[in-house]
């Protein structure tokens, strides 16, 4: 089990840091821009690919620290809709990889009690990768701890096009008034449909922007980044970014308490 792992791993990495946070004061959704890849492997004389693929096991640690500390919520950009303009070759990797990872985790998933599930326009993906991303998500439906979303294919702006385009044919047939579209409404017709904000968004890579991640859903996100390459980042750098965020104040356009 994840929660055991940590508390066994030999080096006590990231342990004490996630141990040390306050429990009371956790944000409930945590989302990833997971940058880096490329210059990590360049840096080793390795291929962009190299990166990637030690990007999947750095992934693999931060699902455990997160589900170790009931994080309920984490969104990862694994592949943006603007992607598609990288080299055939790393693309191809890509979807090869996103395939790996849905069969190689899933049982691991359901043993820590993590529901899978893919966001993104997943129409364009093979018919193949489509099977297996509706059957990984399937076989974690019925788990109730972490949820872990996959942005693959992803933009935001996509997702809001995305949302009032079947918001539009909703109101086309008439089940829709224009008058009732709302906030909520936009919101439950999103890839992200019931679940809560995001609280807390890190970027690793060293580069300070939001690159069309969850626009909609980072409207109050507190942003924390750092230069550290995705595959270098480790459960105690997860923690540091859950505790920076403890200190921030949030008002969300009002006053300090
Ligand atoms: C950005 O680094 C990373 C990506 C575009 C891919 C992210 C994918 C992973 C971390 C693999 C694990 C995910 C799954 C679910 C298979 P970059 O390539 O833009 O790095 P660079 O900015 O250094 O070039």
């Amino acid at each position: 089990m994840w929660k055991k792992f940590l508390y066994k791993n030999e080096k006590n990495e990231g342990k004490a840091a996630l141990d040390n946070l306050d429990k009371a004061l956790l944000p409930v959704h945590v989302a990833v821009i997971m940058d880096g890849n490329g210059r990590w492997a360049k840096k080793r004389g390795l291929p962009r690919t190299a990166g990637h693929k030690k990007g999947v096991d750095a992934l693999r640690e931060i699902v455990k620290a997160a589900s170790a500390i009931d994080i309920k919520y984490l969104t990862v950009y694994a592949f943006s809709t603007e992607n598609w303009k990288r080299p055939i070759t790393e693309v191809d990797f890509l979807m090869k990889l996103f395939s790996y990872y849905l069969d190689s985790e899933i049982e691991e998933m359901n043993k820590n009690n993590v529901r899978l599930k893919v966001v993104g326009y997943v129409e364009k993906l093979s018919e193949n990768l489509q099977k297996q991303v509706h059957n990984a998500e399937d076989r974690t439906v019925e788990n109730t701890g972490l949820t872990l979303n996959v942005a693959v294919n992803y933009g935001g702006r996509d997702e809001i096009v995305m949302a009032v385009r079947k918001i539009a044919q909703m109101a086309a047939v008439g089940k829709v008034d224009a008058s009732a579209v709302d906030e909520q409404m936009v919101d439950n017709n999103l890839y992200t449909a019931y679940q809560p904000p995001v609280d807390l968004l890190i970027r690793t890579g060293g580069d300070m922007r939001i690159s069309n991640f969850l626009l909609w859903q980072c409207a109050y996100a507190e942003l924390w980044f750092t230069e550290k390459n995705w595959p270098d980042f480790q459960p105690d750098d997860f923690a540091a970014a859950v505790q920076s965020y403890q200190t921030r104040d949030r008002r969300f356009g009002g006053l300090s308490k």
